[in-house]
């Protein structure tokens, strides 16, 4: 069964060495044992400071993306090995900003995934349709197919991942995802997961896409959200909280 819900932020490219301190310790200073797994995903640059930031913390470190590959002649990319170095506990994969801005297929999140999971560190796995998709009516089939990619190379190992919806139409644009429309993907989600592995009932299915303070107690209510992945509301430390504070 799923135990704890999961809060992750999603900081994207925001940030810098001195704000970074600055966020944190608001965070910690408002935390009071959370009944929640919470995780802040930052950009790679920052993973050394933030893993001695997190030393000890409740917050778990994560990071924005991997390379597919092992090691070698990938000027730029970040291998699985390298994040483990730094303490890192999750990667998200496939966020629709890489899909779309650095043309990531299903077919190489599904790589990432499995050498995420070789590696022993959780992906955070995005799927998510466009407006226009949604509108034609695809909403179902495009994530079905998204997820599907992940399957077929993972396996039984799929409820290793945490899931993440995100509408891509509500990313950023204060669009939110109503909690039944959020609810009827998840749960579309979870047949697909259970149809694929036994231990499908575990894996975490988080919502995101402009979760904010005053919209996340309603959709973390439904059955089948397990937490939320949080961008801009991640980087406003009293917001962040009282998005934890809803998940208890
Ligand atoms: P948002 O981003 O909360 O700013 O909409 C969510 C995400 O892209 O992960």
């Amino acid at each position: 069964m799923r135990t704890r819900k999961l809060i992750a932020g999603n900081w994207k490219m925001n940030g810098g060495l001195i704000a970074n301190v600055a966020l944190l310790k608001a965070i910690h200073a408002g935390l009071h044992n959370p009944s929640c797994d919470i995780a802040v995903c930052v950009p790679s640059a920052f993973l050394a400071q933030c893993q001695t930031l997190l030393a000890s913390s409740p917050i778990e470190l994560g990071a924005q993306d991997l390379s597919q590959h092992e090691a070698g002649a990938y000027t730029g990319e970040i291998s699985a090995q390298m994040l483990k170095e730094f303490g890192v506990r999750y990667v998200i994969v496939g966020h629709s900003e890489r899909r779309q801005y650095h043309a990531e297929s299903d077919a190489s999140v599904a790589s990432k995934v499995q050498r995420a999971l070789a590696n022993g560190i959780t992906p955070i796995v995005c799927v998510g349709e466009s407006l226009a998709e949604r509108e034609s009516g695809q909403t179902d089939e495009v994530v079905k197919r998204q997820l599907a990619a992940v399957i077929h190379l993972n396996g039984h190992c799929i409820s290793e991942i945490v899931l993440a919806y995100e509408p891509i139409w509500a990313i950023g644009t204060g669009k939110t995802a109503s909690p039944e429309q959020a609810q009827a993907v998840h749960a579309v989600l979870r047949g697909q997961l259970k149809a694929a592995s036994d231990h499908a009932e575990r894996v975490r299915i988080l919502y995101g896409g402009s979760m904010n303070a005053a919209n996340a107690a309603t959709l973390l209510a439904q059955p089948d959200i397990d937490g939320g992945l949080i961008g801009g509301a991640s980087l406003k430390p009293q917001d962040f909280l009282a998005i934890i504070d809803s998940a208890a």
